[in-house]
């Protein structure tokens, strides 16, 4: 019975819908490289993600795959001749006027070292080139090339000269090549290229130029070198929370103690004490717009740490009494440096009850001088630790309150980020 409701759970997760990718119109462009056949993995997964996917075909691409497969993976026409008028898309333009122009970002990938060449100098001799001329969308290249050819002085060159223009260049993976050689030029896989197009769009959203702070999972505090005392906290809500920063155009630093996958656009430091997690914040979050406090702090730690391992005696069944003391608590010695330097400009807490979860968590906004915190009641089974939804109260420091009803951690962390937006642009307005 579980494994079944496992399966489905999974199955949900790889259909995953992403509000920064809806209607957006991505036109994805496709050179001859053995890597297209992930270009098609690319296209389905934007399309479910909620993304509008034209897809642009060089000749060579066609010797590996087929416009038909793109077609069938985003229920729209391929667009492979500079010279096609009509279509759904281009009742009465030229393909590349009227694709440039409507795109909000245009993909290519995989980039060949011959279009980087040809993007990099102008020339304009296929659909694919003429269009990145006309197009005024933002421009993400992922190359994706055998052998030497990525680390020629030419392609080098031909980067440099994109790169300085503005162009997203993704950088290859190192890796075994169809050739059988070894070194970098792989296109990286599809979850690392989405990544990539988020942070491109986040540009355009409203924590643009923005520097957020999230912590995530719960501390380890040392008892001897192999055993700590820690918590249940996954760090899922700490992630979700800095990719949809991202999303919204800021620059994370993720202080951590998780080991989930980092999402692109995040820049991680790994702790594991809540004092390597205390002086972490007070170091990264010393400027920054937000700190988001979704760590799972311990509160006590062994007094002492052993340096070497606690050894049981055999002739005898007792067992060590380790004495604790309290470990710092980071909110309250990060108040002390905001009431004299104004930083960070949003605090944002979370509190996770099993009992009186208002009349606390409203007690810690105070106490902690918090601008929102997020309350959750631990003893709900779909909410807070190890799962992948929650069903949270963010709490204001007016008073007010908004229940939301149970969603995906993703979906709560939108929120609590449009929460943030909103009261850096009121501040800013003030
Ligand atoms: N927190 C912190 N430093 C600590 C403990 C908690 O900064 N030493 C932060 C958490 O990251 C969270 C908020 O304070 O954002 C509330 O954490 P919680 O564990 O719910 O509350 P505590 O302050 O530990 O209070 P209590 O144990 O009484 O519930």
């Amino acid at each position: 019975m579980r494994s079944g409701c496992r399966s489905i759970h999974v199955m949900l997760m790889a259909n995953e819908y992403i509000t920064l990718l809806e209607n957006k119109h991505i036109l994805l462009a496709v050179t001859g490289s053995i890597a297209v056949y992930k270009a098609v993995d690319l296209a389905s997964k934007l399309t479910q993600a909620g993304a509008k996917v034209d897809v642009i075909m060089t000749e060579a691409a066609q010797h590996f795959v087929t416009p038909l497969s793109f077609q069938a993976v985003t229920g729209r026409p391929v667009y492979t001749d500079m010279w096609q008028t009509g279509g759904d898309a281009l009742p009465t333009h030229i393909a590349h006027v009227a694709l440039g122009e409507s795109a909000d970002l245009l993909v290519v990938a995989p980039a060949t070292a011959n279009t980087l060449a040809k993007l990099a100098h102008g020339l304009a001799d296929d659909l694919l080139s003429v269009t990145a001329l006309a197009a005024r969308c933002p421009l993400l290249v992922a190359p994706a090339m055998d052998g030497g050819m990525y680390q020629h002085p030419a392609t080098t060159a031909n980067l440099d000269t994109l790169r300085a223009r503005g162009v997203h260049i993704i950088e290859p993976e190192v890796g075994r090549f169809a050739s059988g050689l070894v070194g970098k030029g792989r296109l990286p896989e599809t979850v690392t290229l989405i990544g990539h197009i988020r942070q491109v769009l986040g540009r355009a959203q409203a924590l643009a130029g923005r520097h957020v702070v999230v912590t995530a999972g719960g501390t380890r505090e040392a008892i001897d070198p192999v055993r700590f005392i820690t918590n249940r906290s996954s760090g899922k809500q700490g992630y979700a929370l800095a990719q949809a920063a991202v999303d919204a155009g800021a620059s994370v630093t993720l202080i951590t103690t998780s080991d989930l996958p980092v999402p692109v656009g995040v820049t991680p430091v790994f702790v594991a004490s809540a004092q390597e997690m205390m002086e972490s914040v007070l170091h990264h979050a010393a400027q920054a717009s937000a700190l988001i406090m979704a760590a799972a702090v311990a509160d006590f730690r062994p007094q002492t740490t052993s340096a070497h391992k606690i050894k049981k005696k055999d002739d005898t069944d007792e067992a060590p009494t380790i004495p604790l003391s309290r470990t710092p608590d980071i909110l309250m010695q990060l108040k002390a440096h905001r009431q004299q330097s104004g930083f960070p400009q949003v605090v944002v807490g979370f509190a996770a009850e099993s009992e009186h979860l208002i009349a606390h968590a409203r007690s810690k906004l105070e106490r902690k001088g918090l601008d929102l915190l997020v309350a959750n009641d631990i003893t709900a089974p779909d909410a807070g630790f190890e799962v992948d939804t929650n069903r949270v109260i963010i709490l204001d420091a007016h008073g007010g309150q908004l229940p939301l009803a149970l969603a995906s951690k993703t979906r709560v962390a939108e929120t609590i980020i449009s929460r943030v937006a909103d009261l850096l642009s009121s501040t800013a307005n003030q």
